[in-house]
């Protein structure tokens, strides 16, 4: 049997939405009354639930908590090992990574303020000054362009830079100036060599809690934003979500199909 269409591409019907932490995912679980979490692997504390949600098959995942700490498993790491699990277990049409990031006040940044991860995806926290090693270790993984939805949701692209840590050391806020990074997470860029990888569409959504580039320290900005910023994240996601229920391509999000004339 063919897969159904839209303007002759195929309409994605499966969709995996990944978070790191809790307080950033359970807005959209609660939004859309999903049922009760499971795990995704024996070999990880990561946590799965599913919905449909009009004609997408929504994957919502969280990285779990960590047993030795009792914390989220944010980072690099488990953003990799959780992505690589998800994938092998539900192949999805367009793999979405959502979080906070730290913003950038010089580019327009602003608490609450959301970006689409475009241009490219840089890890900024990995020096390896050998020959070849250094672009390695710097990823800077092309990221696709989603223009229509840019427009269908009224927000900006740009670079997305992940790392270690939720400060950034001067040689870092240098890196971030030099490629214009407009979120600074500890995920995506994961995430992103892992999807490229398998093969599978990826889309990072990531709301700022703290501006980089402010003398108020990461953390303080960060505590004091999360639960607000990660409600702008749940409300931008339900219209994502909406929308994808709808039944679109990933050639309308990329803004390659127009909309269907009266003629036609
Ligand atoms: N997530 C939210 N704020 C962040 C920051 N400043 N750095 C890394 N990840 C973040």
């Amino acid at each position: 049997m063919s897969e159904p269409t839209s303007h002759s591409s195929p309409i994605i019907h499966r969709v995996i939405v990944h978070f790191a932490m809790e307080a950033e995912a359970a807005g959209i679980a609660r939004r859309f009354v999903m049922g009760a979490e499971s795990p995704l692997h024996p070999a990880l504390p990561a946590r799965v639930r599913t919905q449909q949600v009009g004609a997408v098959e929504l994957i919502h995942c969280t990285n779990g908590i960590d047993s030795q700490h009792g914390v989220d498993r944010i980072g690099l790491e488990s953003a990799a090992t959780t992505a690589w699990a998800l994938l092998s277990a539900y192949k999805p049409c367009i793999y979405i990574n959502a979080g906070t990031c730290g913003g950038f006040a010089g580019r327009g940044g602003a608490i609450g303020r959301s970006y689409l991860g475009g241009r490219a995806f840089l890890m900024h926290d990995h020096r390896v000054p050998l020959p070849g090693f250094q672009a390695q270790a710097e990823a800077r993984i092309p990221a696709e362009h989603y223009p229509a939805l840019e427009r269908q949701l009224g927000i900006d692209s740009g670079p997305v830079s992940s790392g270690s840590s939720l400060d950034a050391t001067p040689q870092e806020l240098e890196f971030f100036e030099q490629e214009q990074v407009v979120a600074k997470d500890m995920e995506a860029t994961a995430i992103a060599s892992v999807t490229r990888d398998w093969g599978v569409p990826f889309l990072a959504i990531k709301t700022v809690t703290d501006l980089v580039d402010h003398p108020e320290p990461s953390h303080e900005q960060f505590l004091r934003n999360l639960a607000s910023s990660s409600a702008h994240l749940t409300d931008l996601l339900s219209e994502l979500i909406g929308f994808l229920g709808q039944g679109v391509s990933l050639t309308r999000l990329r803004g390659v199909e127009t909309e269907p004339s009266a003629d036609s």
